[in-house]
């Protein structure tokens, strides 16, 4: 039996329990949380709400609750344990009380701010936080119903010298995931916080050997929530000048057009192997007994879409796919490794000893698997640049890892960033 431990209840004992609630809850408002948002709030009963529509003993075939929730169980949003990031600058995207904090207060009043901590911020820390779950993503009693809490539009900040805020405002579902995959601007390396300097700001225009970049955390990047968004709109690399033209997938397009959002993909139809599409919100997976990945690529395969030609994981010269993502990884295991050759890296880096340098956290490392260096950037030993445009191929290669799906987000513009990159370091 899977190990719930979210609401400490089983569908099956359903009916013992209803009646408990019954009479221990009163109706509930319908809008959204209340002021004190310091503890999870149901949002109470829908007028006439049949219980039974969900919380069937017998039958489930309405929204199939159950299902969802063995899915989302095998997603990251349960397993991933990071709901321990629960302080109030991590509450916000990383627990299901934070999030309900931040609905409470309105979306669309979060303003950012690159150099305070901003944007998904919440008024407190959640000690007793629970995961993302049904109840964060939807308010299943107050609607009746599983639509999404939340679908306004949402502004996706850059910070990148140069570059301008844009707004996701795509598909409802969309809309929602963004609220939290965006970059984390509730702690940015560009503040100043306690002894540690801010840091230098991604800027392809200083290409002056005066130009300095001092660069004093590991965390010199979007965190790992920004990326993938990022790159589905077509900004947030620093565009260096280069052979390659910075262009967009036809992805970007749709995704324009409100016709594509992360959902199609991420929550396609569940493949026979069922861990995987749906509420595990996983295009990659593990089918059972195999220790190499599969892929759902079921959202691809959709009228309109990629259905005259399919795409598929195992024709190894798919042009949607094997080519796509082969490409993109072996320009990114090229960059990441002149990342570590010391006859480039001492060229502009400090100290000259060059994979000796303190670098940012795991990066190149994990793309090369060369680890002889383990330092990272920080206050006392910082990463010094110069000519400081030199540093946009560091970030590069982060938002390109971090955008986690080898190209297929937004293949023009990830092999722009990483051709004019490589093409910088080679000068
Ligand atoms: C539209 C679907 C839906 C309807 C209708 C519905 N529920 Fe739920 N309810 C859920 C979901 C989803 C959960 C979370 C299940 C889980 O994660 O195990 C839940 C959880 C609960 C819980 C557990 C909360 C906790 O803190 O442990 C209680 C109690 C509950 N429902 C009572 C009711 C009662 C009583 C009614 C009718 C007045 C009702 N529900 C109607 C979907 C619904
Ligand atoms: C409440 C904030 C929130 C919302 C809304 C949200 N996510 Fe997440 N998501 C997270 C967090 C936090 C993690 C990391 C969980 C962990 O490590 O504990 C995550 C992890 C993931 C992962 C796994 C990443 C990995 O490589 O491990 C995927 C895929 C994902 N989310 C997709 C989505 C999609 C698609 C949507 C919209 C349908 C969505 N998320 C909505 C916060 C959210
Ligand atoms: C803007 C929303 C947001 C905020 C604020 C946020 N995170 Fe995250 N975080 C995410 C999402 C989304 C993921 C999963 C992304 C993925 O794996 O693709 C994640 C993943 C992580 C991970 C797992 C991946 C890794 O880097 O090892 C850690 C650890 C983490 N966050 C720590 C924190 C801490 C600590 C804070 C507070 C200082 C914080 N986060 C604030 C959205 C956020
Ligand atoms: C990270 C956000 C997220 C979480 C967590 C989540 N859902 Fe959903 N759910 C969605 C989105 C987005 C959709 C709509 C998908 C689409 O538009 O294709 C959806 C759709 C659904 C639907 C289909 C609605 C319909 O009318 O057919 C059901 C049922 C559902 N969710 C139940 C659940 C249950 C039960 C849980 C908890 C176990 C849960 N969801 C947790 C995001 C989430
Ligand atoms: C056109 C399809 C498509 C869309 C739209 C899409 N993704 Fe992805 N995504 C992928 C593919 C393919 C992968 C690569 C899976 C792999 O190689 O592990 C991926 C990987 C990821 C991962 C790593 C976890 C995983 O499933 O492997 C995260 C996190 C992620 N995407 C977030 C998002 C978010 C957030 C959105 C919406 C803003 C989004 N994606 C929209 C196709 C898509």
């Amino acid at each position: 039996m899977v190990k719930k431990i979210f609401w400490g209840i089983t569908i099956l004992g359903i009916g013992i329990f209803v009646i408990a609630a019954m009479s221990g809850c009163k109706e509930g408002p319908t809008g959204p949380a209340g002021k004190d948002a310091s503890e999870s709030t149901l949002e109470g009963f829908a007028p006439g709400i049949k219980c039974a529509t969900c919380h069937n003993p017998d039958l489930d075939t309405t929204y199939r609750v159950l299902t969802k929730e063995v899915q989302y169980e095998a997603s990251s949003h349960f397993e991933g344990g990071n709901f321990a990031r629960n302080s109030f600058d991590c509450a916000g995207c990383h627990t299901n009380e934070g999030f309900l904090e931040r609905y409470s207060k309105g979306f669309t009043n979060e303003t950012f701010n690159p150099i305070a901590p901003s944007g998904p911020i919440c008024n407190q820390g959640y000690p007793n936080a629970s995961p993302p779950g049904c109840f964060t993503c939807h308010s299943p009693h107050s609607r009746a119903n599983f639509t999404v809490r939340d679908s306004s539009v949402v502004n996706i900040f850059t910070l990148v010298a140069g570059q301008t805020t844009k707004q996701w405002n795509s598909s409802n579902a969309s809309n929602l995931c963004v609220k939290c995959h965006q970059p984390r601007m509730t702690s940015t390396f560009m503040w100043k916080s306690g002894t540690t300097p801010a840091s230098w700001q991604p800027d392809p225009s200083k290409t002056n050997t005066t130009d300095t970049a001092k660069i004093y955390t590991s965390r010199w990047n979007n965190h790992v929530s920004g990326e993938p968004t990022q790159t589905l709109l077509g900004f947030g690399g620093v565009e260096i000048p280069g052979p390659t033209p910075y262009n967009n997938s036809y992805h970007t397009t749709l995704v324009g057009m409100r016709t594509l959002g992360c959902e199609d993909c991420h929550m396609a139809t569940v493949n026979s192997s069922n861990q995987n599409g749906g509420h595990t919100f996983w295009v990659r997976y593990l089918a059972s007994g195999s220790t190499s990945p599969s892929y759902n690529v079921n959202g691809c395969n959709v009228t309109g879409c990629h259905s005259s030609s399919p795409v598929s994981t195992s024709n190894a010269s798919d042009p949607h796919w094997a080519q796509v993502r082969n490409e993109i990884i072996a320009k990114t295991s090229q960059l990441a490794s002149m990342m570590m050759d010391t006859t480039i890296t001492k060229k502009w880096s400090l100290p000259q000893s060059g994979k000796a340098v303190p670098w940012v956290t795991l990066t190149a490392s994990a793309v090369t698997g060369d680890s002889t260096w383990s330092a990272n950037a920080s206050s006392l030993q910082p990463l010094v640049i110069f000519p400081a445009s030199k540093a946009s191929a560091l970030w590069n290669l982060q938002q390109i890892q971090y955008e986690k799906s080898h190209g297929i987000h937004n293949y023009k513009y990830v092999k722009a960033l990483l051709d004019n990159s490589i093409a910088d370091l080679n000068k």
